[in-house]
């Protein structure tokens, strides 16, 4: 495979803006639609979900198609993509989509395509055993992670995304291949709090997380950083300008007040901060976007800290298990995990989730007054006195 000469021209470094074709946006996505789909665009009467992970959708005009979702790990060879290819050439005109989720979607237009295709995928798999194209991620179970770079491609993780996700889909695969739980669970992974993602809004979010303050480069900082922006990237306005022994410009970082989010290292190099020790896995939980019944809400931080522990995060694995566990015996049909933990009382999830409450879940940033309790009306369970005990509001 070679990039044509004739139509793209050939890329002369001594001449960069010679032939140089730009703004030429995104292909339109009309010339990739499978027929039935250009037909029938916005004609769509009603669909069924048949099976986990098979969709059909009947048109105004008796049209027909079956989507067969799969999950992908979304980093992927090319060798893949051509697997991938090579699938949807022999059973779906060499048609295929990606969901907002990462998973991948065939179409067919007829039952009998619907079912060889279906063997098909099930019957692919790795050399180390795992499904390539494990088909599920429909209704009321969990569907893909949505995820980030990790330690694969961006300098400021304080985890990784790829094996922790694979740690986490391994342990849920189940609730992929199904659909039994009273709504659908959207588990997001985010690698540090730029949040790249969905780990706001999802119902259980893994986030990575540093405990410990950025160390200064008194050396390089004047060279490499424009140091003003360092210091407005502060959110708690930790940092401030110094100068060195010998005159160098630099700034000072107050420890007690920093809390580790890594904004400044984003903004100057000489800030580095990940940490073996320190870095780890924060959960949160109950977030949405839709709008259906409640509001959209932002996901909630319910476990401060995990460590990383590489390969296969057991610690997040199992707290993530028991999440899903007590949602999944505790929400009424339709209710998302948000909707869930707000009906009984935060006090009663994390009572149920079997979680332990600690100082580092009460917010103290700004806006922080709005989240306390400004009501009588609470449940007595032990993690209402633990709340009540960190607070300092009983004795031990
Ligand atoms: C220091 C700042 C950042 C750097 C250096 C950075 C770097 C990168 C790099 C190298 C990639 C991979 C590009 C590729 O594969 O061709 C990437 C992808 C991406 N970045 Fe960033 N990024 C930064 C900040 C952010 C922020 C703040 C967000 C979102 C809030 C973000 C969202 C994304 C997304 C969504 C992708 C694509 C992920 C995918 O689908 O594979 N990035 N970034
Ligand atoms: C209040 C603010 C925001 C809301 C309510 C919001 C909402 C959403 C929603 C609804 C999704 C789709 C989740 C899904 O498909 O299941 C999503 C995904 C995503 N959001 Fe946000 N978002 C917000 C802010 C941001 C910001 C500021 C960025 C980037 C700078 C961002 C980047 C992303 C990315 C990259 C995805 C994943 C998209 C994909 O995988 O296709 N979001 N967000
Ligand atoms: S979440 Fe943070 S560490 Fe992960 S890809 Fe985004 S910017 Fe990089
Ligand atoms: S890590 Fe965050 S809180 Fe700490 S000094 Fe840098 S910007 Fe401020």
């Amino acid at each position: 495979m070679a990039l044509s000469k004739e139509r793209l021209g050939r890329y002369n470094p001594e001449k960069p803006q010679e032939n140089r074709l730009t703004d030429l946006g995104p292909r339109h996505f009309w010339e990739f639609f499978p027929p039935v789909i250009q037909e029938n665009y916005g004609k769509w009467l009603y669909h069924d979900i048949l099976e986990p992970g098979i969709l059909a959708h009947v048109s105004e005009t008796g049209a027909k198609v079956y989507t067969v979702r799969c999950g992908a790990a979304r980093f992927m060879t090319v060798q893949h993509v051509r697997e991938i290819c090579e699938i949807a050439d022999k059973y779906c005109k060499g048609y295929v989509r990606f969901t907002t989720r990462n998973n991948i979607e065939f179409l067919v237009d007829s039952i009998e395509g619907l079912e060889a295709l279906k063997k098909d995928l099930e019957s692919r798999k790795f050399a180390g055993g795992s499904f390539k194209f494990p088909i599920g991620g429909t209704g009321a179970g969990i569907s893909n992670i949505v995820h980030t770079q990790g330690y694969i491609h961006c300098h400021t993780p304080a985890t990784d995304a790829s094996s922790m996700v694979k740690a986490v889909s391994d342990e849920l695969f189940e609730y992929f291949k199904g659909m039994t739980l009273p709504a659908k669970l959207r588990v997001s992974m985010a690698c540090c709090l730029n949040m790249c993602g969905a780990v706001h809004c999802s119902d259980i979010a893994l986030l990575g997380y540093h405990r410990k303050p950025p160390i200064v480069d008194h050396e390089y900082i004047s060279k490499l950083c424009e140091i003003p922006l360092a210091i407005a990237a502060c959110p708690v306005g930790a940092i401030s300008p110094d100068k060195t022994e010998s005159g160098k410009k630099t700034v000072k970082i107050k420890s007690e007040r920093c809390m580790f989010c890594g904004n400044c290292y984003t903004m100057c190099q000489a800030l580095p901060l990940s940490d073996q020790e320190g870095d780890g896995v924060t959960i949160l939980a109950g977030g949405k976007i839709s709008n259906r019944i409640s509001d959209p809400k932002f996901s909630k931080v319910v476990v401060p800290w995990l460590p990383n522990s590489f390969p296969r995060f057991p610690e997040v694995v199992e707290n993530v298990k028991k999440i899903v566990e007590a949602y999944a015996k505790g929400a009424n049909k339709y209710e998302r995990l948000g909707d869930w933990a707000e009906r009984i009382g935060w006090e009663r999830f994390f009572e149920q989730c079997g979680l332990e409450f600690t100082e580092h879940l009460i917010d103290d940033y700004r806006l922080a007054y709005d989240t306390w309790r400004t009501s009588t009306q609470f449940k007595f369970t032990d993690a209402a006195w633990e709340v009540s005990k960190v607070a300092g509001g009983i004795e031990e």
